[in-house]
């Protein structure tokens, strides 16, 4: 059973900087761009939120969908870089108190998008009844989850004769780098579209994301040759849950 209290403000800690974490990830930060704006092609809507939006990376993106954005995170410390970041931008700041509450009233928001977020949460299933409380009826939301189940990790089990867990899995790697007692877990994306479904968010779609994050690669191909896959490969790979990072897009009803 991996480890699940009730501390949310991990990134607070004052010796680590989120930001950094991205320095040297360009292609995984463009592969997500690629997906989200894939998944949101065509759509618009009016109140969206960026649950766990932290200092506000994605938040921009999601405001060329929707006319507001309510950016939510525990953080402090996040929410301050953010405010800066998204200065004279419709974006309204809230600081999440409790953990697995959703801070917004019954059926008020057209769109949420969790990303990067589940891998903190030893239990997802709260979260997504919130989610879905939330959400008003056929309103949409992205979620992407660290996946156990991505293609290396699958050869891994395989050569050990093991299926891989349909259970989280805690994994060794601390998401902000900082050395404490943030959870880190990695998800069995069956087991997440059955909770999803469960909560009654309908999986529409669903993405397979950073496909090419081996070091293989990115050490040998240019970044122009990374993001061709990506953007051609996101959705065949989705049906084999090939990439460590997939992106669902729900709707609610
Ligand atoms: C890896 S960052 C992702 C930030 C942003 N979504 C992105 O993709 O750049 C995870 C964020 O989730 C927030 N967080 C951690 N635990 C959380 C929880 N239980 N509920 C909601 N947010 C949480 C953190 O404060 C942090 O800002």
């Amino acid at each position: 059973m991996v480890k699940d209290d009730n501390k949310i403000d991990f990134y607070d800690d004052n010796n680590h900087d989120y930001r950094d974490f991205w320095v040297g990830r360009d292609y995984e930060h463009e592969a997500e761009l690629i997906a989200f704006k894939k998944l949101l092609e065509g759509r618009h809507y009016k109140l969206a939120m960026d649950y766990g939006g932290g200092y506000g990376r994605l938040t921009p993106t999601l405001l060329e969908y929707s006319d507001q954005v309510i950016l939510v995170d525990p953080s402090k410390k996040q929410l301050a870089i953010a405010k800066e970041k998204l200065a004279g931008l419709n974006v309204k700041f809230v600081q999440q108190q409790e953990k697995d509450n959703v801070p917004a009233e019954d059926a008020s928001l057209d769109f949420l998008a969790m990303i990067r977020v589940s891998h903190h949460l030893p239990n997802p299933n709260p979260v997504f009844s919130e989610i879905a409380r939330a959400l008003k009826p056929g309103a949409e939301s992205v979620i992407e989850i660290a996946s156990e189940a991505h293609f290396v990790n699958r050869m891994r089990y395989l050569k050990q004769l093991k299926a891989v867990p349909s259970e989280p899995v805690a994994v060794g790697v601390h998401a902000n780098g900082a050395e404490d007692d943030t959870p880190f877990v990695n998800h069995n994306p069956k087991t997440i579209e059955h909770q999803l479904e469960e909560q009654g968010l309908r999986v529409l779609e669903k993405l397979s994301v950073s496909n090419l994050r081996h070091r293989v690669f990115k050490e040998n191909l240019p970044m122009s040759a990374l993001l061709g896959v990506e953007k051609v490969a996101q959705r065949p790979l989705a049906y084999a849950n090939f990439g460590p990072s997939i992106f669902f897009l729900v709707k609610k009803g």
